[in-house]
């Protein structure tokens, strides 16, 4: 195997998998999505080389188009080298690794994936928010919130679930006003995690209703349904200096 499509987790550097620290430790290039926390190239060996890839929002002239990415994987891999291509949360979650885990495979370049916790559902745990829990919700859905007019409402009706939005910051009030004309209760309990497990961690509790105003600065994990009135209330974050640094809940 020369390419290794690598889920970093939420953030904080512990939460890698083993199996991802140890390949990210002898990595020869380090292909780096702009989301993933710059702390996890800690033990990286110094002479590698880091490639920072990724979009940048409303920025297409600083974003790297998708095929240019695969591209120079498959050129990376036909070296022989140790390339690992690191993405945020789990590489096959809203996280186009699938995309690259088939270019490598049609241009017959050797590949492992080594999952990742995802955001989804990692950013709501640390919150203390069980995303299904006996009496609450008995089902949970990940929803893309880029956008919105491309979301099924119709399957996701109100009801004894949850639905957990990634990439909604920007459309926040569009969803909140969609779940609404889906037939949501105002008042259903809404948990905002921006930048989970990050020193500049957020969390905010609120209800759909707030959600129609509430500024939610990306990253943001957005939590919808009775489970998110179990969002902590207060919380401590590593910080990048090892560091305990208390935040308070915003409510
Ligand atoms: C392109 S998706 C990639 C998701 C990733 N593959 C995963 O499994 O977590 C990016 C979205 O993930 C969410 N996200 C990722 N990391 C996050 C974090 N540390 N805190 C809050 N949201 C996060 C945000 O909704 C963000 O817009």
């Amino acid at each position: 195997v020369t390419v290794y499509l690598v889920g970093a987790g939420p953030g904080d550097p512990d939460l890698i998998t083993r199996r991802g620290a140890a390949i990210l430790a002898r990595a020869d290039y380090v292909v780096i999505d702009r989301l993933v926390d710059r702390r996890l190239l800690a033990d990286v060996p110094c002479d590698s080389i880091i490639v920072e890839v990724g979009k940048v929002p409303g920025q297409p002239e600083l974003s790297w188009a998708q095929d240019d990415i695969s591209e120079m994987l498959i050129a990376l891999g036909r070296t022989g080298v140790t390339v690992v291509r690191l993405k945020g949360g789990d590489p096959f979650v809203f996280g186009r690794g699938g995309e690259e885990l088939r270019a490598l495979r049609n241009a017959g370049v050797a590949v492992e994936v080594v999952p990742g916790l995802s955001s989804a559902f990692a950013v709501p745990a640390l919150s203390g928010i069980p995303v299904t829990s006996r009496g609450l919700s008995s089902q949970v859905t990940v929803v893309s919130g880029h956008d919105p007019s491309a979301v099924e409402w119709r399957h996701l009706g109100p009801g004894d679930r949850t639905i957990v939005f990634l990439m909604g910051s920007a459309h926040s009030a569009v969803l909140a006003q969609c779940l609404i004309d889906e037939g949501w209760p105002p008042h259903t309990d809404v948990a905002i995690t921006e930048s989970g497990s990050w020193a500049s961690e957020r969390r905010t509790h609120t209800s759909i209703a707030g959600l129609l105003t509430e500024a939610v600065r990306s990253p943001a994990v957005i939590v919808v349904g009775a489970v998110a009135a179990l969002v902590d209330r207060a919380y401590v974050s590593a910080g990048v200096d090892g560091l305990g640094t208390v935040s308070a809940l915003v409510d």
